[in-house]
């Protein structure tokens, strides 16, 4: 069968390397893919969220399976609209409708939706214009730190962690008044919760449902978990404290009810759901939904997979995700990402990128890079995600390291104390 895949990061990379494992694939499609992309499948130069291109390459290229990588595609209803095209209505889409994606789309819904399911999560309110004297009243109830989120995607950086209340209720007056444009119309406050983040992933068919390898990312730019917010340093799976018991927790407390829950609001989610929890003193809490693997965990998760991945989505699209069979190699899987200097903040693009053929060992998943000629060229932030598996932790990450080492670019920059935190 011929798979497009919809995005151009790591993650989408990571996807392709899997899914070309696959006997059952003859063409692979990504739109609009990058340089790791190329050497996989047929990269399409379409915008993901362009649906009249997306369905002229579809119906050209004899596409039978769409799986979407990023959420925005999935917010702006990319499976609705497959669903309401006559050519298009039976070609399975991985990834929800847009009513299932307002879990990531919207803050509010999701809080809504997990106090409705009784899922375990930070207790909150949401704020508008017209409730604003209620959401200070919160504020000044709670203690710090101070969370505050913008209600639709505003690109990861929606969230804001404040230590002082006179500053948290200026920072709710701004983003009301639009520091993040129309995703921050409405605010959600929430209580902090302290405790140590883990991502749990769910492929599901809307009724069956299959837990996939968890992983732990490294958001901060800084070494020791300092500095600033980025898209994501790293990941590592198994993540240790994710015992059997704690998953057993997680799938009881979150994941059965959030699939009752779904199927209750009459969704037919069909696609990935990503928990981002806090793990507090052995609880799990729900922080967010996402609809969408991980990016950059899809990188270290996947080396993990070992059943075929287009049985599963096979199995996602009929409705009988229950009769195939997922496969986990418990060995560990690490993906370092390699980013340009500069990043999350102002960095250039456009450099060459050396040594690639030098790797040993380790998978090179691309996330920002695009070819010039036979040139591989540094495209974003984000730049490669090195992955690695092994049977133990260090050693997989001194796989990745290494190679990293071969790899050159100027002013490229990556972490080397992954894992600190779970020795
Ligand atoms: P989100 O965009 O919802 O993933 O939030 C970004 C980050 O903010 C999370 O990964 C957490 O590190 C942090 N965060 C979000 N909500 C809370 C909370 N209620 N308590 C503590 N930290 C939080
Ligand atoms: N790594 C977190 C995310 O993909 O949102």
């Amino acid at each position: 069968m011929n798979i497009l895949i919809i995005g151009s990061g790591g993650r989408e990379h990571a996807f392709a390397w899997k899914l070309r494992q696959s006997k059952k694939i003859d063409k692979l499609y990504i739109a609009p893919g990058n340089a790791g992309t190329a050497g996989l499948g047929h990269n399409l130069e379409i915008d993901t969220t362009d649906f009249s291109s997306i369905r002229q390459a579809v119906l050209e290229n004899h596409v039978d399976m769409v799986l979407v990588g990023p959420e925005i595609p999935l917010v702006a209803g990319i499976h609705d609209f497959f669903l309401a095209d006559e050519q298009l209505k039976n070609i399975p889409v991985i990834g929800p409708d847009s009513y299932g994606a307002r879990l990531e789309g919207s803050k509010e819904f999701a809080k809504e939706f997990m106090l409705k399911n009784n899922i375990p999560t930070a207790k909150y309110l949401a704020v508008h214009r017209g409730n604003l004297d209620l959401g200070i009243k919160f504020l000044e109830s709670m203690q710090a730190p101070y969370v505050l989120k913008a209600d639709g995607l505003a690109a990861g950086k929606g969230v804001l962690i404040i230590e002082n209340l006179s500053e948290a209720i200026h920072s709710l007056q701004e983003m009301l008044n639009g520091l993040f444009g129309s995703a921050s119309s409405t605010v959600v406050i929430e209580e902090f919760l302290t405790g140590v983040e883990c991502s749990i992933f769910v492929l599901t068919d809307g009724t069956h449902y299959k837990i996939l390898p968890e992983a732990k990312d490294y958001k901060r730019i800084g070494e020791g978990d300092t500095g600033l917010n980025t898209g994501g340093m790293g990941a590592i799976s198994p993540v240790p404290f994710v015992t059997s018991e704690f998953m057993r927790a997680v799938e009881e407390r979150m994941v059965v009810p959030t699939i009752r829950g779904l199927q209750q609001e009459g969704i037919n989610f069909k696609g990935f759901l990503f928990f981002g929890l806090m793990n507090c003193k052995g609880d799990p809490f729900l922080i967010e939904y996402n609809v969408r693997m991980g990016d950059p965990e899809t990188e270290a998760v996947m080396m993990r997979i070992q059943s075929d991945l287009v049985g599963l989505f096979e199995g996602v699209a009929q409705g009988n995700l229950d009769e195939k069979e997922l496969v986990i190699d418990p060995k560990t899987a690490v993906t370092v990402v390699v980013v340009a200097g500069g990043y999350p903040g102002y960095y250039e693009k456009g450099k060459i990128i050396r040594n690639l053929d030098l790797v040993e060992a380790s998978v090179v998943f691309h996330a920002g890079t695009r070819l010039e000629g036979r040139d591989v060229l540094t495209n974003g932030g984000r730049v490669l995600a090195v992955s690695s598996l092994a049977d133990s932790m260090d050693e997989a990450l001194s796989l990745s390291y290494k190679n990293i080492e071969a790899i050159f670019f100027d002013k490229m920059y990556y972490r080397s104390d992954l894992g600190f935190d779970l020795k």
